[in-house]
């Protein structure tokens, strides 16, 4: 069985400043050498000041144009020139609150790999979906989008997270058996492609990870670490977080 080292990713959303970025990075600066990749996700201003701590770090969202008259877009080439490593792709938020597209995620998913970025693939069901036995019908559909544009080896340099709508920034968590369950079909699904990618790739958990349920929802066979969110912006919540995601493999 393929050792997957766990990632911890800090999404601060729209919130954040050059105070908190001095303030956290100080502390992940701890885990450079230890069995967890954490990796910050400022808003896109403060990237070029994360990069300066020396943290690795990512864009929350990129366009999927490669430049031109796109006015308020983040061009990945550059922000990998900035020395942005990784990208969010198709955050909830993105899709519902900008309209994101399956198909628009997956022109995003192609450009970040263009550009040297490593995409974080983000999908997950809403609440009336969960309710209606929809789970696994939309992030299957979600995961297919980018399967099918660019095919199965695309995603042995990803991440996928898989955040139910839910329970971000609700305080409502999936349990961790209800998480496994679906990162266990997620891998199953990737299985019937390529094995693979199937036992090599991360698959995060998020929505309302906190240090109080982050060492539970580690501990699951395929949750290979978190995409946290309010939490990521509390020095002490995310520490934790982070501890409980070291040699969690
Ligand atoms: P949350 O957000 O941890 O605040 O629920 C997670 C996310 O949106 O990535």
């Amino acid at each position: 069985m393929t050792q997957r080292k766990p990632i911890v990713a800090g999404n601060w959303k729209m919130n954040g400043s050059f105070e908190l970025v001095a303030e956290i990075c100080s502390e992940v600066k701890k885990y450079k050498n230890l069995n967890v990749d954490v990796i910050i996700f400022p808003p896109a201003l403060l990237l070029s000041e994360v990069v300066k701590n020396g943290i690795e770090s990512g864009t929350q969202t990129i366009s999927e144009f490669d430049a031109g008259a796109y006015t308020g877009e983040i061009q990945a080439q550059l922000a990998h020139e900035l020395g942005a490593k990784y990208t969010l792709i198709g955050h909830s938020e993105r899709r519902s609150i900008f309209n994101e597209s399956d198909q628009q995620v997956a022109d995003k998913f192609a450009q970040a790999q263009k550009s040297g970025l490593t995409p974080i693939l983000c999908v997950g069901e809403t609440e009336a979906e969960r309710e209606a036995a929809q789970t696994e019908q939309v992030v299957a559909r979600q995961i297919r989008a980018v399967i099918d544009k660019l095919g199965i080896a695309a995603l042995n340099d990803s991440v996928i997270a898989y955040e139910p709508v839910w329970a971000i920034g609700t305080g409502k968590t999936a349990t961790p058996e209800q998480a496994q369950a679906v990162h266990k079909f997620i891998r199953d699904m990737l299985n019937s492609y390529d094995k693979q990618v199937a036992s090599s790739l991360r698959i995060l958990y998020g929505g309302s990870v906190n240090e109080k349920n982050s060492e539970s929802l580690f501990a699951q066979a395929d949750i290979d670490g978190g995409l946290i969110g309010g939490a990521s912006l509390k020095k002490d919540a995310f520490t934790s977080i982070c501890n409980s995601a070291v040699g969690n493999v």
